[in-house]
């Protein structure tokens, strides 16, 4: 059984599924393709985005989805994840999970005989990373150009390495040493870049990186569970902050992007995220359309 716990999942088959999503969203796959699937959802974080995209698009898939929190289910009271998964998998057709532990995803997709799907760990998120591939695909046509990702290497800037090395586009990370993206998905990601004749930089110089992008990327620099580093972290991230003067040294045309929520003032200006180059509503709305394409993917295409 196939289940989507990292970009390296789906290592060469990211524009099939990214075509689906276009698919999706030009309205060009049948009505309502997983007609009576269920797709249980939990969540040990908060969400909106993810929270959303998923269960209006499972509605609009034909299914139904279900919120398991993590405070009202027996997983929060310590029942092993493997149970968890063994349950479900009787009675859903398919299972998204926001996680503390990205192990814990990793064992409970080893217990389940139905997809699991990342819906974010602390390690990657891949199904953010497939929506901000197709707004790049939209905004820019084709994967050619420079993506500069500003700040916490953390499981969105992992996932974003892994998925722009498959699609061959040089991905640049522009970080403090102390907060370099995970090692194995760094090597992961230079061997299937050199498969693609493409780059991975990591580089602590902002201007630098800066330099002729075409795409423009931050996140938060206090992630869900870093909050008892927060003064720390917005000490050692306030030179990496995406401002003016590094959107003037970018292409003309340079798109910025945020996965959200973000907070204005700390990794982004206001005059950058509200601004021109700002696409970050297309890229939330994008979720919705990525999500469904991982869901039909994952949950009827393979199974046929
Ligand atoms: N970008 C993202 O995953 O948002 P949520 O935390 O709101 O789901
Ligand atoms: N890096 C952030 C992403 C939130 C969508 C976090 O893990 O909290």
């Amino acid at each position: 059984m196939r289940s989507l716990l990292s970009v390296l999942d789906i290592e060469n088959e990211v524009e099939k599924i990214l075509d689906i999503a276009s698919d999706f969203k030009a309205g060009k796959i049948e009505e309502k393709p997983l007609e009576g699937q269920k797709l249980a959802m939990i969540f040990q974080k908060s969400s909106t985005r993810t929270r959303v995209s998923f269960e209006v698009g499972m509605y609009e898939l034909g299914g139904t989805a279900l919120f398991l929190s993590n405070k009202d289910i027996q997983l929060g009271r310590g029942e092993p994840i493997s149970d968890t998964a063994k349950v479900l998998s009787r009675m859903v057709d398919g299972i998204m999970i926001r996680a503390i532990e990205h192990n814990d995803v990793v064992e409970f997709a080893k217990e389940a005989d139905i997809p699991i799907i990342n819906g974010l760990t602390n390690l990657e998120h891949p199904c953010q990373a497939l929506a901000d591939m197709l707004t790049v695909k939209e905004h820019k046509g084709n994967f050619d150009g420079k993506f500069v990702y500003f700040g916490d290497g953390n499981n969105v800037c992992n996932s974003l390495m892994l998925i722009c090395a498959c699609l061959g586009m040089d991905f640049t990370v522009a970080c403090p040493d102390k907060y370099q993206p995970n090692e194995k998905i760094i090597k992961e990601a230079l061997r299937i870049a050199k498969n693609n004749n493409s780059t991975i930089t990591i580089t602590s110089d902002v201007k630098e990186a800066a330099k002729d992008a075409d795409v423009f990327y931050t996140d938060v620099w206090v992630s869900m569970g870093d909050e008892a580093e927060a003064a720390q972290r917005e000490l050692d991230f306030k030179d990496y902050q995406v401002r003016q003067e590094l959107i003037d040294l970018a292409k003309e045309d340079v798109i910025f992007m945020h996965c959200l929520p973000a907070i204005r003032g700390q990794e982004v200006t206001s005059e950058v995220i509200d601004g021109p180059h700002s696409v970050i509503f297309d890229e939330a709305e994008n979720r919705l359309h990525a999500q469904k394409a991982v869901m039909y993917y994952f949950m009827k295409e393979l199974l046929n």
